[in-house]
C-alpha cells in the first residue's frame, strides 16, 4: 500500500500553502539524511511536510530505529535499546502518545513499593523502615542537587559546574554502604548510564524530561517492540508494503564513510563505494560515531575535535573574531550555538542535539523537527520559507 490518500492531500495542501504563503518557489534542494533512528526519520518527515521531495536517508544498518530496537531470545522479544515511556507530567511525550495510538502493550513500573523489595547481599530483605529512611536521605540529596544546579545555572553561577558526586559531597551525604549505594545507583547511575563522578550536575538536574512528561515510567512489553513507534512515523510518509518500507528514498546497509563539502554541494561516499551528491546533509549519528574516525569530514569539522576519546565531550576551538564574539556572550548561548550550528551545508540532529531532553527517544524526536528557532535544523527550513 502506498501512503494513504489523506496524507497525500495533506502534504499537497501544506506544500501549496507554503509556496503561496512565502511567495517563493518550492524547495528544490536535495538533502541527504544520515541515520534512520528516531531523529533521522523525524527529520525526513519534517522535510516531506515542508515540501521537500528530493531527499534520501542513508542507514548503515539493515533496519530503521537505531537505538530503538528489539532482539529475540527463545522466541521472545527483548528490547535491546530504549525500554521506557514516560507520562504524568504537564506535557505529553510524543513517543508515548504514538505508543498509545498503536496500542503498544506497556507495564507500569511501580517504584512505589521499592522499600519492600530491596535485598541484603547475604540474602533476605532489608526492613522496610530502614530502606525508607535511606530513600528520605536520597530525596533530600537530590533536592539539594537540584537547588544547587539552579543556582549554578543562574547568572550568579557563571560558568561553574560540578559533578553529581560533587554536590553530594557538598551536602555531606555521600552514599556509603550497600543499601545507600544501591539506592543511589537507582536514582542516578541507572538513569544517566554514567557514574555520579562523571555526570554533570547542571546538565542533569532538574531532569527536564521528567518535569515535563512525568515520572511515571511504562515498560514496553510488546512483541512488536518499541521500534513500532518509529515505524508508525515512517509509514506516514514513506511508501510501504506489509509493514516493510519500499520507498527508494530509504537506503539501508549504506554506511557513510566520507562527507566532502564544497562551496555548492556535498559529496557523500559509503563503504560500498556508492557516491551521492546533495545540496545539504543532515547528520544524525550518535556522539560516539562522531568521535570515532568512521566518517571522514572533508574539510575536517573545525568544531568537533576528537581530543578526548571515550569522554562525553565535544571539544570546541574558536580563534580570532569568533573567539571575541563567544567571549562576550553567555555560556548558555554558546552551548546552544554549538548544538545547532550548521557547518556550511552540514546540519546535525539526534538525541544529543536537544539538550532539553538529551538521552531520550523524545529528545531524538524533537531534534528532527524544525519547530522552534532553538531546534538544530531550524535554519535549514528557514531557508525554504
Ligand atoms: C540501552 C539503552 C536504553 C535506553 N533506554 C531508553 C528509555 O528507556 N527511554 C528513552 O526515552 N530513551 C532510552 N534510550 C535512549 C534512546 O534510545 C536514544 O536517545 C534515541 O533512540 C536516539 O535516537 P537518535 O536518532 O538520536 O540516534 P540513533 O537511534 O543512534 O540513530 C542513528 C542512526 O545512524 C546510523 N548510523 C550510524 N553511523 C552511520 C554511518 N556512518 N552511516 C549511516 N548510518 C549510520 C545508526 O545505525 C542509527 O540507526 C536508551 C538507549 C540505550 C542505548
Ligand atoms: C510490595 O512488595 C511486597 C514484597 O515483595 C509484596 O508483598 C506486596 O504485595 C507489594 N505491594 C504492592 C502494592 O505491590
Ligand atoms: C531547596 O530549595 C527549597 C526552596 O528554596 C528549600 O525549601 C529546600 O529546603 C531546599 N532543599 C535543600 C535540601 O536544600
Ligand atoms: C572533494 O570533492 C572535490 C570536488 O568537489 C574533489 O576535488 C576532492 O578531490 C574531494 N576530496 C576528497 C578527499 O574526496
Ligand atoms: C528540544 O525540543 C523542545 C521541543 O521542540 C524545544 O522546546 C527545546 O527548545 C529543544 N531544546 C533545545 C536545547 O534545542
Amino acid at each position: 500500500m502506498k501512503v494513504s490518500c489523506s496524507v497525500v492531500v495533506f502534504a499537497l495542501v501544506f506544500h501549496f500553502f507554503l509556496v503561496t504563503g512565502s511567495r517563493s518557489p518550492p524547495p528544490s534542494d536535495s538533502v541527504i539524511i544520515i541515520g534512520a533512528g528516531m531523529s533521522g526519520i523525524m527529520a525526513a518527515k519534517t522535510l516531506e511536510e515542508a515540501g521537500y521531495k528530493d531527499y534520501i536517508i542513508l542507514e548503515a544498518d539493515s533496519r530503521i530505529g537505531g537505538r530503538v530496537h528489539k532482539g529475540q531470545v527463545d522466541g521472545n522479544t527483548v528490547e535491546m535499546g530504549a525500554n521506557w515511556l514516560f507520562s504524568g507530567g504537564p506535557k505529553s511525550s510524543p513517543a508515548h502518545e504514538i505508543a498509545k495510538k498503536i496500542k503498544l502493550r506497556t507495564l507500569y513500573s511501580d517504584y512505589g513499593n521499592l522499600s519492600s523489595n530491596i535485598y541484603k547481599q547475604g540474602g533476605g530483605l532489608y526492613e522496610k523502615h530502614v530502606v525508607e529512611s535511606a530513600f528520605k536521605v536520597a530525596d533530600a540529596r537530590q533536592e539539594f542537587g537540584t537547588n544547587l544546579s539552579k543556582i549554578l545555572s543562574s547568572k550568579k553561577g557563571g560558568d561553574d559546574d560540578i559533578s553529581i558526586l560533587g554536590s553530594q559531597r557538598l551536602f555531606k551525604q555521600v552514599p556509603k554502604g550497600p543499601l545507600d549505594l544501591a539506592v543511589d545507583y537507582f536514582y542516578n547511575d541507572f538513569e544517566e548510564a554514567e557514574p555520579t563522578r562523571i555526570s554533570s550536575l547542571k546538565n542533569t538536574f532538574p531532569r527536564q524530561l521528567m518535569e515535563d512528561f512525568g515520572e511515571d515510567s511504562y515498560f514496553v512489553a510488546d512483541p512488536r517492540g518499541f521500534e513500532t513507534v518509529v515505524h508508525y512515523i515512517a509509514n506516514q510518509f514513506l511508501s510501504h508494503n506489509n509493514n516493510k518500507i519500499t520507498d527508494p528514498r530509504l537506503q539501508l546497509k549504506k554506511t557513510v564513510r566520507k562527507i566532502n563539502q564544497s562551496k555548492n554541494k556535498v559529496i557523500i561516499t559509503t563503504e560500498d563505494g556508492s557516491v551521492y551528491h546533495a545540496n545539504y546533509v543532515i547528520v544524525t549519528v550518535s556522539v560516539g560515531v562522531l568521535q570515532s574516525d568512521l566518517i571522514g569530514f572533508v574539510p575536517r569539522l573545525p568544531h568537533l575535535e576528537n581530543e578526548l576519546p571515550g569522554e562525553n565531550m565535544i571539544f570546541v576551538t574558536v580563534t580570532d573574531e569568533e573567539s571575541r564574539r563567544i567571549e562576550q556572550q553567555s555560556e548558555k548561548k554558546t552551548k546552544a550555538e554549538i548544538m545547532q550550528q550548521p557547518f556550511g551545508r552540514i546540519y546535525f540532529a539526534g538525541e544529543h542535539t536537544n539538550s532539553t531532553y538529551l538521552g531520550y527517544v523524545d529528545g531524538a524526536y524533537f531534534s528532527g523537527t524544525f519547530r522552534s528557532p532553538s531546534d538544530s535544523l531550524y535554519p535549514l527550513l528557514g531557508r525554504a520559507t
